[in-house]
């Protein structure tokens, strides 16, 4: 063992170290790589599918909040003590680029109650292959907001890009974002991050790369259709 956790009993595949400071790769603990080889195998079926992919999710949005930042506060607890910790300070939301992030909106809605959701829309051009914005709707104030961008599968990153120069039309500015993501490419990190030096990510693996026809691998095959349809 690595750690008291990490597996090096097993010839399991770890990710890809974070070659950024600002793209956070969740530990790799052996429930993890669990969780990530159900979601992974192709015996899966929908119902174990959204099951696993759902506890993964969670780890990404409990490690995302761990970016917010918080103000000093004091208690009085029950046995007539005080207790100095924190609270979360600022107004959050999220943001799911449709359809595979809006599976995503769950997990966030379990750690943050009652939180705002909106949505994007980004298709590749059939002709151009360029992502193209057919249609958002956010929060009125989210330019005053942290924004959980929400998308599964970062692999070229050509829809997540067009995603966060959505939301910084919208005057949210690059360092109030967190982008929360299943599995990513080497390209799809590489990419996202030189176009947007200051946003954070937070991702369960990066996998080897691409294939040629810009799947993520070994990747899970299609979210979207995992998740909802298969
Ligand atoms: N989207 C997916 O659902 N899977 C990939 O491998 C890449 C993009």
């Amino acid at each position: 063992m690595d750690s008291d956790d990490t597996p090096s009993n097993t010839n399991s595949e770890l990710s890809v170290p974070s070659p950024y400071d600002n793209v956070l790769v969740l530990r790799q603990t052996n429930q993890l790589i669990a969780l990530l080889t159900k979601i992974r195998s192709k015996e899966t079926k929908r119902g174990d599918f959204i099951f696993y992919s759902d506890r993964i999710i969670r780890l990404l949005v409990e490690a995302g909040l761990n970016y917010l930042p918080v103000t000093e506060v004091t208690v009085d607890t029950y046995t007539g003590n005080t207790y100095t910790g924190v609270q979360f300070e600022g107004k959050i939301c999220g943001v799911s680029v449709m359809r595979a992030g809006e599976s995503m909106e769950q997990g966030l809605r379990d750690c943050c109650r009652s939180v705002r959701i909106g949505k994007i829309l980004i298709q590749r051009d059939e002709e151009t292959s360029e992502a193209k914005l057919y249609y958002s709707k956010l929060p009125e104030d989210i330019a005053d907001r942290w924004v959980f961008l929400l998308d599964p599968m970062l692999a070229t990153g050509g829809s997540a890009i067009k995603a966060v120069e959505v939301l910084k039309k919208r005057g949210v500015s690059e360092e109030r974002i967190i982008f929360l993501n299943l599995i990513s490419s080497p390209e799809g990190i590489k990419h996202f991050r030189d176009t947007f030096p200051q946003l954070r990510v937070v991702t369960s693996f990066i996998d080897k790369g691409l294939n040629d026809k810009n799947f993520i691998v070994p990747g899970l095959g299609d979210f979207g259709d995992r998740y909802y349809t298969d």
